[in-house]
């Protein structure tokens, strides 16, 4: 059988994945995206060369990688397709190696126009990437979806969008006052579409199990992060998918037995963007600085990030929920610069103490984080290749947050090339890096 890893972000998402996934690539055959959409931005940096991927696993900068969109994952095809034409204008071999699950479903010009017109209008916005993400599948979940396959199927597609569009086009007119949108003309759109991306299209389900039983190796790469999952993030400010580890599950269609270990991303700090709660938010010094030094600016919609100190409550939450077995820690380097780093160890609430989360409402809000305060390393760690040569108060911040997550800390990024990472132990499958 054949060996199988999950790799999520255990924050809000943005930890870095992408550099991760693409050193976990080397010792991979097939490469999987399992949910979200083009919302997520996944940097790898090769040599000299920035590569920002939103859609396609980033598998695809390696040579002889399948890479799958599997059917959890919502496509838009505009975005694909271009997507897809950058990377072969690049020079990379997309046509061999692509795969797209027909079972996906498909975002249209009335979910992006449904999303930004429901952030301006209501109380309480989301923050959303306004990329159609959460109309698309509530779509799904109401069961008037529209997946990749139906666009091969001109009566069933023509039949299910007019019914969509009448209900868009009544909702976007009596609700929000806007236009609505033309089935004939997105219908001619996607026909084509359809034609271009025809010969990606599979069942990727059958693919993926299909390579498991004949011994393949496997990657499942998480988008987004464990908070911002629709069932257990910092509900409503969280996305419209299952961004946790369960999610390969149901999005890839491996079952729960086939997956062999979970890898969860860390920051060595905390960054959300868009809204929602943030209990270790720094002020606006700090946040300045920390910003800067990080780059922290949404590879998809250029947003500045939020920042703060590490969570110690939210990682070690993280870490039950997924199941994480290894942590990998990134953007260390971020804080060689600080002359003391605090590490949020418990919350106040109510005259109580708290190492977890408890269903409160507005408890994340409202509580008030427990610090310790460690001393800073005030070096330069980029260019560090080996843990053991790390400062030591940077390894006694590392150990202190291992003790307080209750996991093992697998690597650690100090910069954004594959060369800057270490390893600090091996993992259960022997060091897959
Ligand atoms: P949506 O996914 O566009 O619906 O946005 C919902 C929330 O998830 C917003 O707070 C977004 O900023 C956040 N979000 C979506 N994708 C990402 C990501 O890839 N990284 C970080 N935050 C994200």
């Amino acid at each position: 059988m054949g060996q199988t890893t999950v790799l999520v972000g255990a924050q809000w998402g943005d930890e870095g994945k992408g550099k991760v996934i693409d050193i976990l690539t080397e010792d991979a055959q097939y490469v999987v995206r399992y949910q979200g959409g083009h919302n997520a931005g996944h940097t790898v940096v090769i040599g000299d060369e920035k590569y920002v991927l939103h859609l396609i696993p980033s598998g695809i900068l390696h040579k002889e990688k399948i890479c799958v969109i599997g059917h959890g994952v919502v496509i838009d095809p505009k975005a694909l397709i271009e997507e897809i034409e950058f990377l072969k204008g690049k020079g990379f071999e997309v046509d061999e190696v692509l795969k797209v699950s027909d079972k996906a479903h498909v975002i249209f010009p009335y979910h992006c126009k449904l999303d930004e017109l429901r952030e301006v209008k209501k109380k309480g916005r989301i923050g959303t990437t306004k990329k159609g993400i959460g109309p698309c599948y509530a779509d799904k979940v109401a069961r008037v979806g529209i997946r990749i396959a139906d666009l091969f199927d001109k009566k069933y597609f023509r039949s299910r969008l007019n019914d969509n569009i009448a209900e868009k086009n009544a909702i976007l007119k009596n609700l929000y006052g806007a236009d609505g949108f033309s089935a004939g003309v997105i219908f001619d759109e996607y026909m084509k579409y359809g034609e271009y991306l025809k010969n990606y299209v599979c069942d990727s389900v059958n693919l993926i199990n299909e390579a498991y039983c004949g011994g393949k190796t496997i990657l499942f790469e998480g988008a987004q992060g464990t908070f911002l999952d629709v069932d257990y993030g910092t509900y409503p400010f969280v996305t419209s998918s299952n961004s946790t580890a369960g999610g390969a599950c149901t999005g890839a269609g491996i079952g729960p037995s086939r997956i062999d270990r979970v890898l969860g991303v860390v920051k060595a700090y905390t960054t959300r963007v868009g809204e929602g709660p943030f209990p270790t938010e720094f002020g606006p010094t700090l946040m300045e600085r920390i910003r800067e030094k990080g780059g922290e600016f949404g590879a998809t919609t250029g947003r500045a990030r939020r920042c703060g100190w590490f969570d110690s409550v939210l990682v070690k939450n993280s870490v039950d929920i997924n199941g994480i077995d290894s942590v990998i820690i990134t953007k260390l380097d971020v804080l060689d610069e600080l002359e003391t780093i605090s590490i949020c160890t418990a919350y106040k609430h109510g005259g109580k103490t708290y190492r977890s989360i408890p269903g409160i409402p507005g408890f994340l809000e409202s509580c008030e984080p427990v610090y310790e305060e460690h001393p800073g390393w005030l070096s330069d760690t980029s260019g560090i290749t080996f843990y053991d040569r790390l400062p030591v108060n940077a390894r006694k911040y590392i150990s202190r947050i291992k003790e307080l997550i209750g996991t093992d800390i697998m690597l650690v990024s100090v910069g954004k090339s594959r060369g800057q990472t270490m390893v600090c132990k091996q993992d259960k499958q022997g060091g897959a890096v």
